[in-house]
């Protein structure tokens, strides 16, 4: 399973027998048998067992040193590519082996600037005219290379980072309303050759649907928001002239209430002040009414009084008038 790299462990003393072998200057080795002639063989190597194996005769004296290292050659990576905007390409790389061994690496892909250590290189000014490239990464370590070749468009990689400085306010004055307003991603040329086009979701907090809006520009008014609701709000970039570019990432979540007049702030303790109120008028206004009905009454039982009075005469009266000539 593991394969040595850089010296070889039979060896043997020449001044003779008996020698000691030591371990990063322990005596304590892994499994193993020295042979007549003096050689360490290791029987059963475990990747622990690698480090500073010296060999000394009787007297201590050191007679040979040797580092062990071990691994395993190369495999295949996995290759990704990420274009924050037109002029820049980023392709980094995983192992799908673990060789435990230093690598280097170099890439096809000309001139894509290698940082090994991050383990990704970068292309500046890619030709994005060209449809399909070809990215191929070699790996090389001790015990061999191997290379790994990747194609992919560029158009279709393009994805902008999410928009910066997102911000939601609300309008005061307006209940259903919120403002969202937002930056160029900065990894983005701020020129009218390369316009984005923007996407904000917003929706109340706890609902599981969004609302949607499209925009080129900022700042965008929301003005179907739930009035004294919390909502959550969102916004990721395209290029607006490649469809077949990639949406940027959300920014992160914001969460913002639209503005509240005082009228509309009842808090608990007011509410109960507010039903109190409403008590004090209700009674107020039953006692209106029950005053004006017997009130009334009163009146009504006062004229009837006297209409009993007065009938006999209007008849009287009528009677007169008919017989009166015409
Ligand atoms: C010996 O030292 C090397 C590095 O110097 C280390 O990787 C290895 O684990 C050590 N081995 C033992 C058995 O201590
Ligand atoms: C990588 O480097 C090695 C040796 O330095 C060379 O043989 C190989 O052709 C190079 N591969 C690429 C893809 O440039
Ligand atoms: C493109 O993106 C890279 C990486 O984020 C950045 O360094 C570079 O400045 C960007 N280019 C432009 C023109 O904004």
């Amino acid at each position: 399973q593991w394969e040595e790299v850089e010296s070889s462990l039979f060896m043997s003393s020449q001044s003779g027998v008996p020698v000691v072998w030591h371990l990063n200057r322990s005596a304590a080795l892994p499994l193993h048998r020295v042979t007549s002639e003096g050689s360490l063989v290791l029987l059963h190597v475990e990747h622990s067992a690698q480090g500073d194996y010296s060999c000394y005769d009787s007297q201590g004296l050191l007679l040979h040193s040797v580092r062990l290292r071990l691994g395993h050659p190369p495999g295949l990576l996995n290759i990704s590519c990420q274009v924050p905007n037109h002029t820049h390409v980023r392709c980094s790389w995983v192992e799908s082996v673990k060789t435990f061994l230093p690598a280097q690496y170099n890439a096809s892909f000309r001139p894509c600037v290698m940082d090994v250590a991050h383990k990704h290189c970068d292309v500046y000014h890619p030709a994005f005219w060209q449809t399909i490239h070809t990215l191929s990464v070699t790996e090389t370590n001790g015990l061999g290379s191997k290379s790994t070749s990747d194609r992919f468009r560029l158009h279709e990689l393009l994805k902008p980072d999410p928009p910066e400085s997102v911000l939601v306010q609300q309008l005061e004055g307006y209940s259903q309303r919120l403002t969202v307003s937002w930056n160029f991603p900065s990894s983005w040329p701020l020129h009218t050759a390369f316009p984005l086009v923007f996407h904000i979701r917003y929706r109340p907090l706890g609902s599981m649907y969004w609302s949607e809006i499209y925009s080129e520009e900022s700042p965008v008014v929301i003005s179907d928001a739930l009035a004294g609701h919390l909502h959550q709000v969102q916004v990721r970039a395209r290029d607006e002239v490649n469809n077949e570019s990639q949406w940027s990432d959300w920014s992160p979540l914001l969460l913002v209430r639209p503005w509240k007049g005082q009228a509309e702030k009842p808090s608990s303790v007011n509410q109960d002040e507010g039903n109190l109120g409403l008590v004090i008028v209700l009674v107020l206004f039953s006692l209106v009414i029950l005053i004006t009905v017997l009130s009334l009454v009163f009146v009504v039982w006062v004229r009837q009084k006297r209409r009993d009075h007065v009938t006999v005469q209007e008849l009287a009266s009528v009677v007169k008038m008919k017989s009166m000539p015409i």
